[in-house]
């Protein structure tokens, strides 16, 4: 490749990175989870500190950590490390939120009211939407704000090296939600956990994976200052 080919392979790559909500069972060869994840360590952070744990579950762990979580869902048993609340996201992001739902539930079929519906397809994404494979991104205990900078350096690096490979994927928040189920399913003491990335081959045949969002134009959200 040429360096004159470099931004159009950039563009195809990052481009083609999408947040994927349907998967094929086939798992990802663990020669493949190797490269992948160790191209992800590639990733800047503050000082070279790289504060992430990551742990990768599939097979039987991946199923019983779903269990457990299905059923802290059930029991309304949540607890988050960072708190979360809904008003968070106002004026123009809040727009953009409601857009995004508005694609995802509109390819899924469910209504604007269908509240049970929903709430099913929120149940569902706790097992990961059928993907074989979830990373769970940690930050040491002591970990504060600042510390979240590196592990989405960390995240979004995962995530295109991923594509990279052909392998699709979802990051989830709404893991992170349910810190102790999976702090107590993994062995994992006292981390803190900022998100979950859900990943493996995209069903191609589903709608949901089907939708594009579209992202603000550049004058919304970029000054360049001379
Ligand atoms: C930190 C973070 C948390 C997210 N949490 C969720 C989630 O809990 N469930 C979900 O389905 N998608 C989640 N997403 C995916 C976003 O909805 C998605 O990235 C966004 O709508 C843009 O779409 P795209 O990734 O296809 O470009 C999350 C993305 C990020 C970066």
């Amino acid at each position: 490749m040429t360096t004159a080919e470099l931004p159009h392979h950039a563009e195809e790559l990052i481009r083609g990175r999408r947040a994927t909500r349907a998967f094929l069972p086939r798992p990802v060869p663990e020669e493949t989870l190797r490269a992948v994840f160790t191209l992800a360590g590639a990733a800047p952070s503050n000082s070279n500190t790289q504060p992430w744990h990551v742990e990768v579950v599939s097979g039987a762990a991946r199923d019983r950590l779903s269990e457990n979580l299905r059923a802290a869902h059930a029991s309304k048993r949540m607890s988050l490390d960072f708190p979360y609340r809904d008003d968070m996201y106002s004026g123009p992001y809040e727009q953009r939120r409601r857009s995004a739902g508005a694609a995802m539930y509109g390819a899924l079929g469910i209504g604007r009211e269908d509240h049970a519906e929903r709430e099913a397809f929120n149940a569902e994404s706790l097992d990961f939407y059928g993907a074989p494979h979830v990373a769970l991104l940690f930050m040491p205990p002591n970990a504060e704000e600042r510390m979240a900078a590196d592990v989405g350096m960390y995240g979004q690096t995962l995530l295109l090296a991923m594509t990279a490979y052909g392998i699709a994927s979802c990051p989830q928040g709404l893991l992170s939600f349910y810190a102790d189920t999976i702090r107590e399913s993994l062995g994992v003491t006292d981390r803190k956990i900022l998100f979950g990335v859900s990943f493996g081959y995209a069903d191609t045949s589903a709608p949901v994976n089907g939708i594009t969002v579209p992202r603000a134009p550049l004058h919304e959200t970029t000054r360049f200052h001379a």
